[in-house]
């Protein structure tokens, strides 16, 4: 968002009419910010064959993908729904990977109909893979490498509690199951957590990967995740990708030379490519002074977006119908869920008034995605800005939308 005279501009879209023209809550996305997110990723592992699977789970948004798609970037499934969506935006077969955990062995059959990739996390589904392809379906393993790292216990996936992967002390098992079952593994993965702060998590689960991918002779690809640290408020710690990309690039090289070949690179990106692109716009209902504080009432909530109160995720605030230099006061901001569901507490935000328009940052990442129909409210429409011009991208729902899978039993 940029600030022009004294009014905020997602490109030359001012969201002040943006909000009038689609209604609040709103989800905005800005596609020049994916696009630089992108590039940034892509500058930083130039000097070596990387492949940007995008991790659809943070934004399923059809149109999202398809811009993805459209600036070159692969895309990494969780379900066969994502799968399905991924090949509606348009992704052929071979650029999706389909990184499962703990499913049923029918979702992997399901995918690898589809003649997508597939990415298995334990044993016994690498068992029944064997059994029914052997070597006729090439096969990536995820591991997990015992090593600490993502922005909170929620988020982390490899530490040695983790349900995620196959434990690297297993490898003997897992090279067992290539034997008896001639199982051509083409891709070893891992994926340590989100919000991973120190970049050197990266350098050492590189480490870890490299020594693990000595005894598989068929690899084509290292896929290492995603878990970039992104900025949530000015002077926030982010991974700093171009010192990343010149340590892992290295390291990378110096494997291949001794594995003797050349692989590909995979990095796993969400929150990296899209929590910053997105922008939750609510109305102020109500302002209410408490003995004690002042609290900013939403129109939305953990509904629409479930992070702070899931993970005491902190997401910057601006009220965009405010003066950037108006007096300031301390306020609470909160939902409008049934239940308590702080969205900012002791926030310092220019003085407002009911029917003022904030803007909840970071919301691109496992906003939408991880929002409901709690209290039988409407999830928001999402509007995608691409090359200066707004598109609605998803309808606000309907009362429709609720009741439709919704049986009123004759008693
Ligand atoms: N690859 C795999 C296998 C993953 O499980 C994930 C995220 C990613 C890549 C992408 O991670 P990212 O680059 O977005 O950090 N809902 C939580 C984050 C959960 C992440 C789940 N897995 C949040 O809002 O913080």
């Amino acid at each position: 968002m940029t600030v022009r005279e004294d009014r905020y501009f997602i490109q030359n879209q001012d969201v002040l009419e943006l909000c009038q023209n689609y209604g609040t809550p709103l989800y905005v996305y800005d596609g020049a910010k994916i696009e630089e997110k992108v590039n940034a990723l892509k500058d930083a592992f130039s000097g070596v064959k990387m492949k940007i699977k995008y991790a659809c789970k943070a934004n399923t948004n059809i149109s999202v993908l398809k811009l993805m798609n459209k600036l070159g970037v692969d895309i990494d499934v969780v379900s066969p729904q994502e799968m399905a969506i991924a090949l509606k935006a348009g992704f052929s077969p071979n650029q999706i990977t389909y990184t499962s955990s703990g499913v049923s062995f029918d979702e992997i059959e399901e995918c690898v109909a589809e003649n997508v990739l597939i990415n298995i996390d334990n044993l016994s589904s690498l068992e029944k893979f064997g059994q029914k392809y052997g070597n006729s379906v090439p096969v990536l393993i995820r591991i997990r490498p015992n090593i600490e790292g993502g922005g909170n216990l929620k988020i982390s996936t490899g530490h040695k509690e983790s349900k995620f992967g196959i434990a690297i002390e297993q490898k003997p098992a897992i090279l067992d199951l290539i034997q008896k079952y001639d199982l051509n593994i083409v891709g070893i993965h891992q994926h340590t957590g989100s919000d991973i702060k120190d970049g050197k998590t990266f350098v050492n689960v590189a480490k870890v990967i490299f020594e693990f991918a000595m005894d598989f002779p068929n690899l084509k690809y290292l896929d290492f995740g995603g878990g970039f640290k992104v900025a949530y408020k000015k002077g926030d710690i982010e991974t700093d990708m171009k010192d990343l990309g010149e340590k892992i690039s290295a390291s990378f090289k110096e494997f291949c030379q001794k594995y003797g070949r050349n692989l590909e690179l995979w990095f796993e990106p969400g929150k990296y490519l899209v929590s910053e692109s997105g922008y939750l716009f609510a109305q102020v209902n109500v302002v209410k002074e408490n003995p004690t504080k002042t609290l900013l009432g939403l129109n939305t909530g953990l509904n629409h977006l479930i992070r702070p109160m899931m993970y005491d995720a902190f997401h910057d605030i601006v009220n965009v119908s405010q003066h950037t230099e108006s007096p300031k006061k301390m306020y609470d901001v909160v939902g409008y869920i049934c239940e308590t569901d702080d969205i900012a507490k002791g926030r310092e935000l220019p003085e407002a008034a009911e029917g003022d328009i904030l803007a909840i940052k970071n919301a691109g990442a496992y906003g939408f995605t991880m929002a409901s129909n709690y209290n039988a409210r409407f999830r928001p429409a999402e509007v995608l800005i691409y090359e200066n011009k707004a598109h609605l991208v998803r309808k606000r729902e309907t009362l429709q939308d609720i009741l439709t899978n919704q049986v009123l039993v004759d008693f």
